[in-house]
């Protein structure tokens, strides 16, 4: 029987995963966690555990309590947050990895969930349609961090045979939840103030093109990747997701087909420097060839979407 236990359920990705989680496999084996409380949707729709992921003991508690048997770690100091206090970033994002992985192994947890991103690539890094395998030289605190907890994941996996599966993030875009403090975050931000104000300053140029995703996809490319044979699992540090790639002045145009009267100005600020040491686009062969990823949402259809949802949300 799965049980699953998603840490960090309250956040941007954690909110949508935890719902479609609790759809494929049932409420009552799906356990969301987090710091803080969750919105609606999580809270309502099943067990729910306040849990800090640096309390190892507790995390140990909570898995003999459910009998869990997968875990999706999602909490994580995100990039923009991490620099304005990169030690305290670090020590959260790989002591918590560390938490999981040796809590994994002693308890013979059968499958985890951890995902990198993006911002594990670098200024010397290929930076159109980056490929799988590349030069990784990240100059963020949250790069670094994404870049070895990849490196300790595809250890334990040799190692210790753990069924972790990892995910390079590009910028999710999603309506239930605002984002968290990165670095792709002025592309959840601008839908939620050109329905507010019908005006934002966006923190980053108008024509830097960044790899993004809209939610529903992450999280199909998640639990496809979570649900496929292991023997399909080439790739033990983290695959690669593409997605859809644009720039502000892009997504500010299509959102103007709905909203014409929206005012964007644009005011670059200490998370363009990040931008600019990440990816304009990046290939996702290894993902589509190994376990048959395929993206489904373009510009179009993921600002249609956002625009019909955004005033729906509850948290
Ligand atoms: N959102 C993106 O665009 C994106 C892109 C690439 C990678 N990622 C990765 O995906 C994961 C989830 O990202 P997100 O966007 O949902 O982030 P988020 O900041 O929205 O959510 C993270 C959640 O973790 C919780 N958390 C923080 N510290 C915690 C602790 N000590 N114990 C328990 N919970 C704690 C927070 O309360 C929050 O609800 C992270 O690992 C992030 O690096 C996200």
């Amino acid at each position: 029987m799965k049980k699953i236990l998603v840490i960090g359920a309250s956040g941007q990705i954690g909110t949508d995963l935890t719902v479609e989680l609790r759809k494929q496999f049932g409420a009552e084996n799906v356990i969301a966690s987090d710091i803080k409380n969750a919105c609606e949707d999580v809270m309502q729709g099943g067990s729910f555990e306040i849990l800090d992921v640096m309390d190892r003991k507790k995390i140990s508690e909570i898995i003999d309590k459910y009998n869990i048997t997968e875990i999706y770690h999602l909490a994580a100091i995100l990039s923009g947050n991490a620099e304005k206090n990169p030690k305290w970033a670090w020590d959260i994002n790989m002591d918590s990895l560390f938490n999981i992985l040796e809590l994994s192994r002693e308890k013979k947890i059968q499958k985890i969930f951890w995902p990198s991103s993006m911002g594990a690539f670098g200024i010397s890094t290929p930076a159109v349609n980056t490929p799988q395998l590349t030069i990784m030289e990240p100059s963020t605190v949250y790069g670094i961090s994404k870049l070895a907890g990849e490196r300790w994941c595809e250890y334990y996996h040799h190692k210790y045979g753990l069924d972790i599966r990892s995910l390079r993030y590009p910028g999710l875009i999603s309506w239930k939840t605002e984002a968290g403090g990165g670095t792709t975050d002025y592309a959840v931000e601008i839908f939620y103030e050109a329905i507010r104000s019908g005006n934002y300053e966006c923190f980053l140029s108008e024509d830097i093109a960044l790899p993004m995703m809209y939610m529903d996809d992450a999280v199909k490319a998640t639990i496809m990747l979570m649900e496929a044979p292991a023997e399909k699992i080439k790739v033990r540090s983290s695959y690669n997701l593409g997605g859809i790639s644009f720039t502000p002045k892009e997504i500010e145009n299509e959102i103007k087909k709905y909203i014409p009267e929206l005012k964007v100005s644009y005011k670059p600020d200490f998370r363009q420097a990040i931008a600019e040491s990440w990816p304009r686009s990046i290939s996702d062969e290894a993902a589509q060839k190994d376990w048959g990823w395929k993206h489904e949402y373009g510009l179009p259809k993921m600002v249609q979407v956002m625009i019909e949802n955004i005033g729906k949300r509850k948290c």
